[in-house]
């Protein structure tokens, strides 16, 4: 029997040879799909070259992208080239411009510190701790957080070193089975961040808990944004004024995160805007690889930086609009439940850090009783949150929020107000 003749060698192609379809990626001796596929090893033999370099331009275009990786460690694959590294840029720009030598000094003397810590870890020699160092593996947070397939990709760490480094990190950190008492001892440590508004804070149990996951939803225009806005403010409060004395983490996909805005909620608080500013470190998410990776390195972050807020604005934006022509639906809800994962453990490992997302609504239109509006992301979302907000538009600078499914908050409704100062009652 003749053998396949791959496209390369079409020159001693003959109609009802078979033939290996580039196509298919196998092979077509007779039939409908062998007639139809025929063009693909009858391509004429100018426009096979320019494929072939289109394909080489790629190969070429990933290799350096592989090279530039080896090079210069994980954080650098999923910044274009030009706007590399521009969060760590603007970050340490900032760090030079405005923070004391002092406060320089602790962050690099807590980098330092868990660098030290894997550095210690059994097991790890200087072979090892170069591999995770350079994949932005720098912390034992990092490392019990992040799943081992990932870590092992990264790193190009076995799998066995990979499980050892994360039971190790696990013990030291004390992550595993609790007694309740435990449970409660911890949860008697979470604090709250004000929200602006009294009434919004009560019906929040005293504010944005800390320790987990909350999720704002509502339409457009009801008030998501500006909330985080002024939480993202409020957390720098001292603790009797309601906030955490510690920074923020703001990852904007939807390009609607404005300065501006901080620096007029600072001043009706009477706080220097200057730093305030600083201690928000903002991240744009081009796209959702882009924004998992986000939150992957925001676990070397928090330490090093104080972070006591993370705020997601929105949290499946991207996934929805990429994942329309990009596989299944199943697909999409997997990759949302593993980056929520990868949110939920954060709040797990710091007590005192507070995640807030937010969702868009989306109008189910085959709903014909009750409340048509629907927090996207289906049932994965839903699960994955702690506490869920719902917002709607009242009148004039008025919105209500509604808690939905809080695990130990009363339902409710509260009403609060969007004003010039941020968020009031
Ligand atoms: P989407 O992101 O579109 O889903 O909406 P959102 O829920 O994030 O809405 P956002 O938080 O951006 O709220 C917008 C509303 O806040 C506007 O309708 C304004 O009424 C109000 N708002 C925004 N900035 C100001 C301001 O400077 N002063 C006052 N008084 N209101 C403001
Ligand atoms: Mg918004």
């Amino acid at each position: 029997m003749a053998k396949a003749i791959e496209v390369e060698k079409q020159e001693i192609f003959k109609k009802g040879d078979p033939y290996y379809c580039p196509e298919c990626q196998r092979e077509h001796k007779k039939g409908k799909i062998y007639n139809q596929h025929l063009k693909y090893v009858m391509t004429p033999e100018k426009e096979k070259s320019e494929e072939n370099l289109i394909e080489k331009d790629d190969n070429e275009e990933l290799e350096k992208d592989m090279q530039a990786e080896s090079k210069e460690g994980y954080m650098d694959d999923f910044y274009p080239e030009g706007e590399e590294n521009e969060l760590l840029d603007e970050i340490s720009e900032e760090e030079m411009l405005a923070e004391g030598e002092d406060e320089n000094e602790d962050n690099a003397n807590q980098i330092e510190e868990c660098l030290e810590a894997v550095k210690n870890l059994p097991g790890v020699g200087d072979a090892t701790f170069r591999k995770l160092k350079k994949a932005g593996f720098k912390s034992l947070e990092s490392l019990a957080f992040t799943p081992p397939t990932i870590i092992q990709q990264e790193s190009g760490l076995g799998e066995k070193t990979v499980a050892s480094l994360i039971k190790a990190s696990m013990e030291q950190l004390n992550i595993g089975f609790k007694s309740a008492e435990e449970v409660w001892e911890q949860r008697k440590n979470i604090t709250r961040i004000t929200t602006g508004s009294q009434e919004l804070d009560n019906l929040l149990g005293g504010g944005i808990e800390t320790g987990s996951l909350t999720e704002l939803f509502g339409e457009f225009r009801t008030g998501k944004t500006q909330i985080m806005h002024q939480l993202c403010v409020n957390v720098q409060l001292p603790r009797e004024k309601g906030g955490l004395e510690g920074g923020a983490l703001y990852i904007d996909t939807e390009g609607t995160f404005r300065p501006e805005r901080i620096i007029q909620m600072a001043e009706a608080l009477d706080l220097d805007h200057q730093k305030i500013l600083k201690n928000i470190i903002f991240g744009r998410a081009y796209n959702s690889d882009h924004q998992i990776l986000l939150i992957k390195e925001a676990a070397n972050l928090i330490r090093e930086k104080n972070i006591k807020l993370i705020i997601v604005d929105s949290l499946i934006g991207h996934f929805r609009s990429e994942y329309i022509g990009r596989g299944t639906l199943a697909n999409r809800q997997q990759i949302i439940n593993q980056h929520l994962h990868d949110l939920l453990r954060l709040c797990d490992i710091y007590v005192d850090l507070a995640v807030v997302v937010s969702n868009q609504v989306q109008a189910k239109p085959d709903v014909f009783y009750g409340n048509p509006l629907q927090a996207a992301g289906g049932n994965v979302v839903a699960h994955g949150s702690t506490i869920r907000v719902y917002l709607r538009k009242g009148k004039g600078e008025q919105r209500i929020a509604k808690i939905v499914d809080a695990p130990h908050l009363p339902e409710g409704e509260a009403i609060f107000s969007i004003t010039e100062e941020g968020i009031k009652d």
